[in-house]
This record gives structure tokens, sequence and C-alpha cells, in this order.
């Protein structure tokens, strides 16, 4: 795999000239790219998804994120680790729904399952004009979307950042929220500011994967959680806020099991 290694991040040795870096640079491609992880970043290379990966974005116990380069600009491309640590905040019930769902227990398989959930995810998002990354395309546990960011540099967190006009980004998010669950029908189901990413002042949301239907019947608890999240953290900047005239805000959601 040296070769591929060597086609796929040709900036290393430049980067990390330092040995000591160097190697910790290797661990954590050791850690991410097993063998068949390679082998799908190096197939997605081939259907011209990128040409190479660049440098991590972030990293965790789930998996990295990681800025690409594209002909036509730049990528993120997620990769999950093969193994239990992404269901690790999972509830048991929706591990239990995502092995029914994918008729395996294999947590090789199931990963593929939750990076072709992420990637459906983001599809119907996108297509339901909610402000997310546009996703590319996947392949086992490689999932590539938009990067966002400006000028090659990622956008930081809505936690991280002196929001100009708090108000403004609140009102947004209510018209994200609409959009995900009257158009696409989905509730987050992980929203907060760890998972918007503000980028030229407005917000992105990201980190799909675990999305439900709206038709589910802890939709409605879940979309609570998730608002509850916005509430706390736009209190804090002065914004004034609750549950309930965000929801109010949000106007009339099409949330629960079909009546029929
Ligand atoms: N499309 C993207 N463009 C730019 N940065 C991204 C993108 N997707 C994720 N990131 C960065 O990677 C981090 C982790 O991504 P996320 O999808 O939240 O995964 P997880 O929280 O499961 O590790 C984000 O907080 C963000 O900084
Ligand atoms: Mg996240």
């Amino acid at each position: 795999m040296a070769d591929v290694e060597e086609t796929l991040f040709p900036r290393r040795k430049e980067r990390f000239e330092d040995r000591r870096k160097e190697s910790d640079q290797r661990k954590l491609l050791d850690e991410f790219f097993d063998h068949a992880t390679l082998g799908a970043v190096s197939r997605l290379v081939t259907q011209g998804q990128f040409e190479q990966m660049d440098y991590p974005i972030s990293t965790g116990k789930e998996g990295g994120v990681f800025r690409a380069t594209a002909p036509d600009g730049y990528r993120a491309v997620k990769v999950y680790r093969i193994g239990n640590a992404v269901f690790k905040r999972l509830p048991a019930h929706a591990l239990e729904a995502l092995k029914r769902e994918a008729s395996t227990s294999n947590y090789g398989r199931l990963v593929t399952a939750w990076t072709r959930r992420e990637h459906t995810v983001l599809r119907r998002l996108f297509d339901a004009k909610v402000r997310c990354p546009q996703p590319y395309g996947y392949l086992r546990n490689v999932l590539v979307m938009d990067f966002i960011g400006t000028d090659g540099v990622a956008a930081p967190r809505l936690q991280t950042v002196q929001i100009e006009d708090p108000q403004g980004v609140h009102d947004d998010l209510v018209v994200q929220v609409r959009r995900m669950v009257n158009d696409a029908r989905l509730v987050h189901g992980d929203l907060s500011e760890y998972n918007v990413l503000a980028h030229e002042g407005r917000p992105v949301l990201i980190d799909v994967a675990q999305a439900m239907e709206a038709s589910h019947p802890q939709a409605r608890a879940l979309l609570e959680r998730d608002i509850v999240n916005f509430v706390r953290f736009f209190r804090r900047l002065g914004v004034k806020t609750s549950l309930e005239s965000f929801l109010a805000a949000v106007g009339p959601v099409q949330l629960g099991p079909k009546v029929v």
C-alpha cells in the first residue's frame, strides 16, 4: 500500500519533515486508512471524485474529515472508522434498527450502511434547500461532499466563532429547520452549535447520519431536543428565544406517524 499512500498523500513528505510529526501522521494514517479504506479512497480517485487528500480537518474516535482537492475545487472527505466506535453514541434501539435495515450485524457492513445513510440524508436535505454540504458520492466507509470553507480554509463551527448577528443566524436556523421537517421530512437528531458551521455569516448543517424520518414516533422528542440546544446557545448570545417561540416561528410541522 506504500505506493497508493504516496499517490494519495503526495504532500505528506514535504509537509512533515520533522521526524516526530512524520510518525504522528503515520499513526493517524494507519488508524484511519486500513487496507480496505485505502482501496475505497483510491477507487474514488479513479472515479474522478478528487485527486488527492490534503490533510485532516478533524479527527475523532468515530472517524475523521479530510480536505481533498478536486479539479474544480476542494472536497470534504469523511472517513468512518471500521468498528463499533461509530455507534457508541447511538441509542441501543437505533443500532438495532440499523442492523435490521442493513440485515447484518457485521461492523464493516454497518459502517457502510451508516455512510450510505449520511449520503442519502445529505441528498434529501440538499434537494429540500436546507443549507448543508452537497453530497458527491460514497464508497464503503468514505463519503465525499462539498467542502464548506473559504480559500481552502474550513469553516469554523458555530460554537467557536464570534457571531456578529446572532438574531439573524437564529432566524436563518428557523428556516433550515422548517425545510428539514416539512420539505425533507427529516429530523436531524444531533443539532447543536457543534454540528453547524459558520460559513460567510450563515449557518450550514452537518453531521446528519443519525437523522430520523419526521414520521417516526420519536421525531417530536428529537426535534424538541435539537431546538432546546439552539435555544440554550442563542440565549447566551442575548437572543430572546424559547422552545415555544422557536417552534412557533418554524410554523406548523408535520411530525409523528402518518394518519391513514
Ligand atoms: N463539509 C465539510 N466542510 C468543511 N468542514 C467539515 C465538513 N464536514 C465536517 N467538517 C469538519 O469536521 C468536523 C467533524 O465533522 P462531523 O460531520 O461533525 O463528524 P463527527 O462529529 O461525527 O466527528 C466538523 O466539526 C467540521 O469542523
Ligand atoms: Mg459532529
